[in-house]
C-alpha cells in the first residue's frame, strides 16, 4: 500500500499545458522489455507489471513513469519494496542510482467505469483497450511515449465462463485452467513496440478463420473476433485483409511477420480502427457488413479501414514515430497507401474523386479556420485533437505529391530505402523526406514548407492566346493564406499537372506536363498552339490547392465532355456548377443552363463508367459552396442549390428516368453493379426534387422491394427531404426493421439529422430525448449530433437553436467522453464566415463551453482555439 506522507499531486492547473515540438528531448530510462500481468475483471482489475529498465540520455534523472487514474498498490525496485517515490500530478517517479534495474507496480483500475474508452474498457461484456495515443498509462505505469520500445510479455487470467478468449499482441505461447472457473493465457510479440500499440481483449467471443501464404511461403493464421450473433457479416472484413495483404506485397514488397493476426470488432470506440501489433481492435461499423444492413460505402470503408490498419504493420509499427508531432508521418503515408490499395479494387478516378470532395468537406475548412494546423504542428495541448484531415488526408496528399515528383520507380525505391533504413526504430517526417530525396534524387528543401505552413495555397491561372499567333501564355500565381500564428507564408513547391485543348477541335493541343510552380508567380509559354486552347490544370489533383481561373462557362462544359483525365471532366463540371451556384447564392438567381448542357451530355455518353457520371453529376455540397462566399448565408445557398436541383431534374427529366429504369440485377458488390446502383439513387433524386407525381412512390417503392442497404437508405435518403407522407412510413418501418442493430439505427439518426427540411432542427433536438438515443455510445452520438453540425442548413438556423443544441450536448459529452466531444466542436469555430447575429450566438455558445466547470483539456482546447 503507498505510504500516506508521500507526495500527492498538486491540483491540476487552470490552463493546461502546452506541449512544443521543440522541448522534444531522447528519453532518460529505455525499457527493453516489460512483462505485465493482469487480473482481469470489469470492476477492480489488477496491473503488475515488471519493466526492466536501462538509462538512456540523461545521467541521474530518476525514473518518470507515465501514469492516469489508476491506483497505487506497491512498488519494487530489484525486488526490493521501496517507499522513496512521489507522484508529479499523474505520474510516478523513483529515484534510481545505477544504469539498470527491474522496476515492479501493482496498481488497481476498473474497466467498466471508464466511459472515455481509453485504456482499458469495457464494450458489451467485452474488455478491451485503446492506447493511442496515450491510453496506456491508464493501464500502468510507464513511460507512456512513442520512442520507447519494448518487448511484450502479457499474461491474463479472468473468468473462464464470461471471457472464455483472452488475446493479446503477437503470438500466444501458454495457457491453461486454474480451479476457481478462472482461465490464463500467456501471449508474448517479439518486436519492440511502443507503448500505444499495446492491446488486449477478453470475453465471449466467436471467429471467423483464414489463412495467407506470404510471399515468403510463410502460413499466418487469420482471425476476425466477434459476437456470435455477427459472425455472419465478417466474410467481407476477412476477405478485403487477405487483399491487403496480397498487395502489400506486390505493391510495396512488404510482408507480415508474425504467425498470427486478428482483428476484433467492438461496438463502442472513440474512432475508426487501431493497428495494435498482431491484434487490431475495430469499430464495429468498419468490420461488419452483409447486403441487408451495409450500403456500398460501408462496404467500401470496411476494405479501406482493414487495408489501412494491416499497412501500418510496417508504416506505424515496424517503424514508429519519434514523437507526436510525427504522427502523419504514419497516417499521411499510410492513408496513402489505403488509397492507393482502393483505387486498385474499382475505378481509380472515382476514388480520386471521393478523396478529394472528402478533403474539400472537411481538410478545407480546417486549413481555412481557427483550428488550422500544419502538417507538422508545432505545438499542442492535448494530442487526440490532432488526429484530423489535416494530419490524415493533407499528410496523404503530400506523400502523393512527392511520388508524383519522383515518378513510380523512383517512389518504390525511395519507400524500400525509408522501410530499410528506420525499420525498428522510431522515426520523423524529416527522416521520410530524405529517403525521398536520397533514394528519388531530388531537392526537396523548399518542398518541407509543406510540413510547416498550414493553409491551402491559391493559385490564379490565366491563359492568353494570340489569335494567329500561334503562341499562348499561361500566367501562374500562388499565394499562402495567413493562418492562426503564421501571418507570413513563402512560396510553396506546388506540382500542377497541364495540358491544353482545342476549343473548336476539341484536340489535344499538348502532352500533359508536370509544372513545379515554386515561385510566387511564372509565366509558361506555349508554341504552335494554332487555335484557341482551353486550359486543363491541376488534373488529378496534383497538388492539393485552390485553382482561381478566368475559364468560362462554355470552356468548363467543354472539358466536363472532352478533357482525358477522368478527374479533370469531374472538376471541370463541378467548377461549372459552382460558378452557377455562387451567382445564385449573391445574386439570388443563375443562368442554369451551361450546367443543364453539361449534365445532359455526361448522362448521354455511352462511354462512361456509371460510377463517374453519378459523382460528375452531383452538385458540390452546400458547406463548399459557402466556403466560396466572402459570408456565409445558409439559406440563400441552399435556395440556390435547390433551385438548380429542380431544373436539373425537370429539364432532364427523360435521362433521370433512362438512368433510373437501367438494368437491375439481384444484389452484388461489384464495381459495375455499385456504380448502377448508385447513377439510380442519384437519379431518384434529382426526380424527386422536380417534384414528379409518381416521386414519392417511386421512392417508396424502392425503399420496401430493395435487396439491399444501399437501395432502401438511398431511398429514405431522398424521403427524408420532402413533405412526402411515405417519409413518416418510412422512418418508422425502417425503425423496427432495425430495432435490435445499432449500426443500422445510426443511419435512422444520421438521416434525419442531415435533412435538409426546415424543422430538422427541431426534429433533432427532439430525437437527443429518443430512448434510442445515447450519448455513452461514439457512433450513436456522431449519428445524431455529429451529423446535425455538417447539416449547414439545420444547424445554422437563425434562431440559433441549432448552435445551443450543439453546446448542450458537447458539454454532456465531456463529462463522459472527452476525446469524442472534443472532435464535434468545430462547427461552432466556423463563426467568423457569418452574419454578425449567427457570429454573436455562435461565440456565445463557445464562451459558454469554455467558462464550464470542469471542463476537460480537449474541449478546452477545441473551444479556446475557436474563439482567437
Ligand atoms: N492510429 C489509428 C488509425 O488511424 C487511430 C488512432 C486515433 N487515436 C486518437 N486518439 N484519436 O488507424
Ligand atoms: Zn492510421
Amino acid at each position: 500500500m503507498p505510504d500516506a506522507t508521500h507526495a500527492i499531486a498538486t491540483p491540476a492547473p487552470s490552463q493546461p499545458a502546452v506541449i512544443h515540438r521543440s522541448d522534444y528531448r531522447p528519453p532518460a530510462w529505455m525499457v527493453p522489455d516489460v512483462s505485465l500481468d493482469f487480473d482481469l475483471d470489469p470492476d477492480a482489475t489488477r496491473v503488475r507489471a515488471k519493466l526492466d529498465v536501462r538509462r538512456g540520455s540523461a545521467a541521474g534523472e530518476p525514473l518518470r513513469l507515465d501514469g492516469a487514474g489508476q491506483t497505487l498498490l506497491s512498488v519494487h525496485v530489484d525486488g526490493v519494496a521501496v517507499n522513496d517515490w512521489t507522484l508529479d500530478n499523474d505520474a510516478l517517479v523513483i529515484p534510481l542510482s545505477g544504469e539498470a534495474h527491474t522496476v515492479e507496480t501493482e496498481v488497481e483500475i476498473a474497466p467498466e467505469a471508464n466511459s472515455q474508452l481509453m485504456g482499458l474498457y469495457a464494450s458489451s461484456g467485452i474488455l478491451c483497450t485503446q492506447c493511442e495515443a496515450e491510453g496506456f498509462r491508464r493501464i500502468t505505469y510507464f513511460p507512456d511515449r512513442p520512442d520507447v520500445l519494448a518487448r511484450y510479455r502479457v499474461r491474463m487470467t479472468a473468468d473462464k465462463a464470461r471471457f472464455p478468449i483472452l488475446l493479446a499482441n503477437g503470438d500466444p505461447v501458454d495457457g491453461g485452467d486454474l480451479d476457481d472457473g478462472r482461465h490464463w493465457a500467456e501471449w508474448h510479440d517479439p518486436y519492440p513496440k511502443p507503448s500505444y500499440l499495446f492491446a488486449l481483449v477478453a470475453g465471449d467471443l466467436a471467429v471467423n478463420r483464414g489463412s495467407f501464404t506470404t510471399m515468403s511461403g510463410r502460413e499466418v493464421v487469420l482471425g476476425i473476433w466477434v459476437r456470435e450473433g455477427d459472425l455472419a457479416r465478417t466474410d467481407h472484413a476477412l476477405h478485403a485483409l487477405k487483399l491487403s495483404m496480397a498487395w502489400d506485397e506486390q505493391v510495396y514488397g512488404r510482408e507480415y511477420d508474425l504467425d498470427v493476426f486478428n482483428i476484433v470488432a467492438v461496438d463502442d470506440f472513440n474512432f475508426g480502427a487501431m493497428e495494435n501489433k498482431g491484434l487490431n481492435i475495430f469499430n464495429s461499423r468498419y468490420i461488419l457488413a452483409d447486403p441487408d444492413t451495409a450500403t456500398d460505402i460501408d462496404y467500401d470503408n470496411v476494405a479501406g479501414v482493414v487495408a489501412h490498419e494491416y499497412f501500418h504493420n510496417w508504416s506505424g509499427n515496424r517503424i514508429t514515430c519519434r514523437d507526436w508531432f510525427q504522427l502523419s508521418l504514419k497516417e499521411g503515408f499510410t492513408v496513402y497507401r489505403d488509397q492507393g490499395f482502393s483505387a486498385d479494387q474499382g475505378s481509380a478516378a472515382v476514388k480520386r474523386i471521393e478523396d478529394v470532395r472528402s478533403l474539400r468537406a472537411s481538410q478545407f475548412p480546417e486549413d481555412g479556420g481557427p483550428l488550422a494546423h500544419p502538417v507538422r504542428p508545432e505545438s499542442f495541448i492535448e494530442i487526440s485533437n490532432f488526429y484530423t484531415a489535416t494530419i490524415y488526408n493533407k499528410g496523404a496528399e503530400l506523400i502523393r505529391m512527392m511520388a508524383t515528383i519522383l515518378g513510380p520507380q523512383r517512389f518504390r525505391a525511395a519507400t524500400d530505402l525509408y522501410f530499410e533504413r528506420f525499420d525498428g526504430t522510431a522515426a520523423t517526417c524529416e527522416d521520410f523526406v530524405a529517403c525521398m530525396e536520397d533514394a528519388g534524387g531530388v531537392d526537396l528543401s523548399q518542398f518541407r514548407l509543406w510540413y510547416s505552413q498550414a493553409g491551402t495555397p491559391r493559385v490564379a491561372a490565366t491563359l492568353d492566346h494570340q489569335a494567329g499567333g500561334g503562341r499562348a501564355t499561361l500566367r501562374l500565381s500562388q499565394q499562402v493564406p495567413a493562418t492562426p500564428g503564421q501571418p507570413e507564408k513563402h512560396a510553396m513547391v506546388l506540382p500542377l499537372k497541364i495540358r491544353l485543348f482545342g476549343a473548336e477541335t476539341g484536340r489535344p493541343l499538348t502532352d500533359e506536363q508536370l509544372v513545379l510552380l515554386d515561385q510566387p508567380a511564372e509565366t509558361l509559354v506555349f508554341e504552335a498552339i494554332s487555335e484557341r486552347p482551353v486550359l486543363s490544370i491541376n488534373r488529378g489533383f496534383s497538388a492539393p490547392v485552390v485553382i482561381e481561373s478566368d475559364r468560362s462557362p462554355a470552356d468548363l462544359a467543354f472539358l466536363s465532355g472532352h478533357d482525358d483525365d477522368p478527374f479533370a471532366r469531374y472538376e471541370a463540371m463541378q467548377q461549372l456548377m459552382l460558378d452557377t451556384l455562387v451567382a445564385g447564392a449573391i445574386e439570388g438567381q443563375a443562368d442554369h443552363r451551361a450546367v443543364i448542357g453539361a449534365v445532359g451530355a455526361t448522362l448521354s455518353d455511352p462511354s462512361l463508367d456509371p460510377a463517374f457520371v453519378a459523382e460528375a453529376v452531383l452538385l458540390p455540397a452546400e458547406g463548399f459552396i459557402a466556403d466560396q462566399l466572402a459570408t456565409v448565408d445558409p439559406e440563400a445557398v441552399f435556395t440556390a442549390r435547390e433551385a438548380l436541383r429542380r431544373d436539373l431534374g425537370a429539364q432532364l427529366e427523360g435521362q433521370w428516368r433512362e438512368a433510373y429504369d437501367g438494368p437491375r440485377a439481384p444484389y452484388a458488390y461489384t464495381p459495375r453493379d455499385k456504380g448502377l446502383r448508385r447513377l439510380r439513387n442519384v437519379a431518384l433524386g434529382y426526380l424527386a426534387a422536380t417534384g414528379a407525381e409518381d416521386a414519392a412512390k417511386l421512392a417508396f417503392t424502392q425503399f420496401a422491394a430493395a435487396d439491399n442497404m444501399t437501395d432502401r437508405q438511398g431511398a429514405l435518403q431522398v424521403l427524408s427531404n420532402t413533405d412526402f407522407d411515405e417519409r413518416v412510413a418510412a422512418f418508422d418501418i425502417f425503425f423496427h426493421r432495425y430495432a435490435d442493430n445499432p449500426l443500422v439505427l445510426d443511419k435512422w439518426f444520421q438521416t434525419q439529422a442531415l435533412s435538409s427540411r426546415a424543422d430538422t432542427a427541431d426534429v433533432v433536438v427532439e430525437l437527443a430525448q429518443h430512448r434510442a438515443f445515447s450519448l455513452t455510445n461514439p457512433n450513436r452520438a456522431r449519428a445524431l449530433v455529429g451529423a446535425f453540425g455538417v447539416n449547414q442548413r439545420a444547424f445554422n438556423r437563425a434562431d440559433g437553436v441549432g448552435y445551443r443544441f450543439l453546446a448542450d450536448q458537447l458539454i454532456a459529452l465531456d463529462r463522459i467522453n472527452p476525446q469524442t466531444s472534443a472532435k464535434l466542436l468545430p462547427p461552432l469555430g466556423r463563426w467568423r464566415r457569418f452574419d454578425p447575429a449567427r457570429s454573436a450566438l455562435m461565440r456565445g455558445e463557445l464562451e459558454r463551453i469554455v467558462a464550464t466547470p470542469g471542463l476537460s483539456k480537449d474541449l478546452f482546447e477545441q473551444a479556446s482555439k475557436s474563439l482567437e
